[in-house]
C-alpha cells in the first residue's frame, strides 16, 4: 500500500529545513523498501501570496486525501500587517480543525549529549522525558461568541471564549492514559479547577475517564503551579495533558528545558490516527534563508509521522538512532552549540544525518 504524504513546506526557515527532511524521507523510504507519493501544497503566508488567503481551498482537499502531513512552519513580519482573518497563523488553525486534529503530542526529550544547552543545571534535566498531550482544536482557541465591541461607554472590548464539551475533553484523556501505558503510566492533568468553570469539567470528566485506566495513576495540578513544577523538578512529569492554550505556552516551557526548541518534533492527530507533523519551532524569520537553521526536529517529526500514522516504526527507529549518533559525533547547529563549538549549516547537518543512515542501512 502506497502512503500518501503531503509536504507543507510553509514559511520563514519551513522550506530549508523541509528540503534536508524530504532527502531523510526519500533516503529512508528507498532503504526501507517504503511505497510512499510525497505531494506539495502551500498553507500560511506562502499561501496568502500565491492565493491571497492562508488555507486554500486545494490545500483542503490535498490534506483530506493525505495519509499523513508534514508540515515547516509558518508566519513572519512580512504577513503581520493582514487583517486578523487571513493570517497565517489561521492557516495552521484552520488545517487542525478542519481534519480534527484533536491531540497535539509535544514530546520534551533531552539528549544527553546537549544536557550542557539546558538553562536549568544538568542534574535537573538529564534523562528528561515528558510527553505533553495538547488539545487542539477546541478551548479558548475556538471558542464563540469572540470578537471585539464596544462598551456602553464607548470604550473598545475583545473578548473570547473558553468552553470544553465533554466529549472533547473524553477523547484528549484517552489518548493521554493510552499513550501514558506505553510509557511511565502516570497522567498529570493540568487546569485551573480553582477558578475557571470549563476546567472544572475538564477535572471531572479526567477522573472520570481514569476508572477505566486503574493500571495509570492520574494526578491533577493547576497551571501556574504546573509551570513553576516544570522549571523546579521536570523529570517528576510522566505524561501531562492540558487544554489548548495552557498546552500552547507549557509546552514552549518544556521545549526550552531540553536546550533547543530546535530539537523538538510534534504530532497532532485525529481520531483514526491520521496526523500532521510539525516541529515545536516557529518560523524564525530572524534566521530565515541564511541556512543556519536547526533541521532535526522536522527530522524528527518525519520519525514520528512514519511511527504514528503509517506504522513503520522501523523507519522512526532508524531516523532517530541516526539523529543520536549525529549528536554523539558532536555535530551541531548554532542552536545547540555550546560556547566555542564549531556551528554547522542546516545542509550539512541533514548531510550527516544522511550520512548516518547510510552506515545504519548497511549493516
Ligand atoms: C503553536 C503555535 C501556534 C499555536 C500559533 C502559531 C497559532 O504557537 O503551535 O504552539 O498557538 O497553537
Ligand atoms: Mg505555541
Amino acid at each position: 500500500m502506497s502512503h500518501r504524504v503531503l509536504v507543507l513546506a510553509g514559511d520563514g526557515i519551513g522550506p530549508e529545513v523541509m528540503n534536508e527532511t524530504i532527502a531523510v524521507i526519500e533516503q529512508v523510504n528507498a532503504a526501507l523498501g517504503i511505497d510512499m507519493t510525497l505531494d506539495h501544497a502551500l498553507l500560511g503566508g506562502a499561501a496568502i501570496d500565491a492565493t491571497g488567503v492562508p488555507y486554500p481551498d486545494e490545500t483542503a482537499a490535498k490534506a483530506r486525501q493525505a495519509d499523513a502531513i508534514i508540515l515547516g512552519a509558518v508566519g513572519g513580519p512580512k504577513w503581520d500587517g493582514l487583517d486578523r482573518s487571513i493570517r497565517p497563523e489561521k492557516g495552521l488553525l484552520g488545517i487542525r480543525s478542519d481534519l480534527q486534529l484533536f491531540g497535539n503530542l509535544r514530546p520534551a526529550i533531552l539528549y544527553p549529549q546537549l544536557a550542557q544547552a539546558s538553562s536549568l543545571k544538568p542534574d535537573l534535566v538529564a534523562g528528561l522525558d515528558l510527553l505533553i498531550v495538547r488539545e487542539l482544536t477546541g478551548g479558548i482557541y475556538f471558542g464563540q461568541p469572540r470578537g471585539f465591541d464596544s462598551t456602553e461607554d464607548g470604550q473598545r472590548r475583545g473578548f473570547n471564549t473558553y468552553v470544553y464539551t465533554e466529549s472533547e475533553i473524553k477523547r484528549v484523556a484517552h489518548l493521554a492514559f493510552d499513550l501514558a501505558r506505553k510509557r511511565d503510566c502516570r497522567v498529570c492533568s493540568v487546569d485551573k479547577a480553582n477558578v475557571l468553570e470549563a476546567t472544572m469539567l475538564w477535572r471531572e470528566v479526567m477522573n472520570e475517564v481514569a476508572k477505566e485506566y486503574p493500571d495509570v495513576e492520574l494526578s491533577h495540578m493547576y497551571v501556574d503551579n504546573a509551570a513553576m513544577q516544570l522549571i523546579r523538578a521536570p523529570k517528576q512529569f510522566d505524561v501531562m495533558v492540558t487544554g489548548n492554550m495552557f498546552g500552547d505556552i507549557l509546552s514552549d516551557a518544556a521545549a526550552m528545558l531540553t536546550g533547543s526548541i530546535g530539537m523538538l518534533p510534534s504530532a497532532s492527530l485525529d481520531q483514526a490516527g491520521r496526523g500532521m507533523y510539525e516541529p515545536c519551532h516557529g518560523s524564525a524569520p530572524d534566521i530565515a534563508g541564511q541556512g543556519i537553521a536547526n533541521p532535526l526536529a522536522t527530522i524528527l517529526s518525519a520519525a514520528m509521522m512514519y511511527r504514528y500514522s503509517l506504522n513503520e516504526s522501523a523507519a522512526a527507529d532508524a531516523i532517530e538512532l541516526a539523529v543520536g549518533r549525529v549528536l554523539d559525533k558532536g555535530i551541531r547547529t548554532g542552536d545547540i552549540a555550546a560556547g566555542d563549538e564549531p556551528k554547522v549549516s542546516t545542509s550539512e547537518m541533514g548531510a550527516s544525518v544522511r550520512e548516518a543512515l547510510s552506515q545504519h542501512f548497511v549493516k
